[in-house]
């Protein structure tokens, strides 16, 4: 009677640490993309989230791909990943005459580009693996008014970034506060204030920030869409057969006892 007890309590125990284990897989799935770099504010972009990053490709296609291509990236794939119908995806996203199953390329010219703006815009298609996407979404959210560049726009997490601010009507002007030089170090600048309004409140425009991101997420590993929702499978699977084994261990040793 002893000996059943604490058998029993034993297969609870390996169970109960079984269940915890599975329990930290599913965590882990959903905290793996929000880790945060240090100094900047946390993007918080999730990859199920099919909804965001649309309205980050309508964003990409309408505001970046002037410039900026995804020279990986077919619009016949983020077609399919994105769930969205090809004619639309070439009828609205597609402005320069490529056809669906073309990869995403700016027909920016790069010589000229790079004497436009000082440099060449790069392909973004591995930008969220290079910098991750914290670093994506305070960029774009850091422009600022500054005279002494030659387009007028300076940026707070990448100093001296020769792009413009393309989003400017929708978050408004921000200016830089000024911190003047003391002995030990230089002039700064200190914090950025929103002078002018835009079209978006600063909530609304973070959540635009934040579907681009999520788009420039997807676009860096396409296969990532598939893997996350295989990943569930694969741990629901495990519990199952877990639990199988569980019930057939109780039944093996049920006469033994
Ligand atoms: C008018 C052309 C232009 C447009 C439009 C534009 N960019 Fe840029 N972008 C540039 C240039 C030029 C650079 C290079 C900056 C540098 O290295 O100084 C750049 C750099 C970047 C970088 C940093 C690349 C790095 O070095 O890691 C990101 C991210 C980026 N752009 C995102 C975007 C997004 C998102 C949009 C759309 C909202 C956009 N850009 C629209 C010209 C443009």
């Amino acid at each position: 009677m002893t000996n059943a007890m604490t058998t029993k309590t034993r297969d609870t125990t390996i169970f109960a640490k079984l269940a915890a284990l599975l329990l930290v897989g599913l965590m882990m799935i959903g905290t793996a993309a929000a880790s945060e770099e240090a100094g900047l504010e946390a993007a918080n972009v999730r990859l199920d989230d099919v909804a965001s990053m649309k309205r980050g490709a309508r964003l990409f296609f309408n505001y970046c791909s002037g410039c900026h291509s995804l020279e990986y990236l077919r619009y016949s794939r983020l077609a399919e990943d994105l769930k969205l119908d090809p004619k639309d995806v070439e009828k609205n996203l597609v402005f320069n005459g490529a056809r669906i199953g073309d990869h995403a390329i700016s027909h920016m010219p790069a010589d000229k580009a790079a004497t436009w703006f000082g440099k060449a815009p790069p392909d973004l298609s591995l930008e969220a693996r290079a910098r991750g996407s914290d670093w994506i979404y305070n960029y774009l959210k850091s422009f600022y008014l500054d005279p002494a560049r030659p387009l007028g726009w300076n940026n707070n997490v990448f100093e001296n970034a020769s792009m413009p601010n393309v989003l400017w009507e929708l978050q408004g002007l921000q200016v830089a506060e000024q911190v003047p030089a003391e002995a030990g170090h230089d002039a700064t600048i200190g914090k950025l204030e929103l002078k002018t309004p835009g079209q978006q409140t600063p909530a609304q425009f973070d959540q635009t920030v934040r579907d681009l991101t999520a788009f420039l997420q997807y676009a860096g590993e396409p296969a990532a869409l598939q893997r996350e929702s295989m990943g569930i499978w694969v741990l629901l699977y495990l519990a199952f057969f877990t639990l199988i084994a569980y019930l057939l261990k109780l039944e093996f040793w049920k006469d033994v006892h």
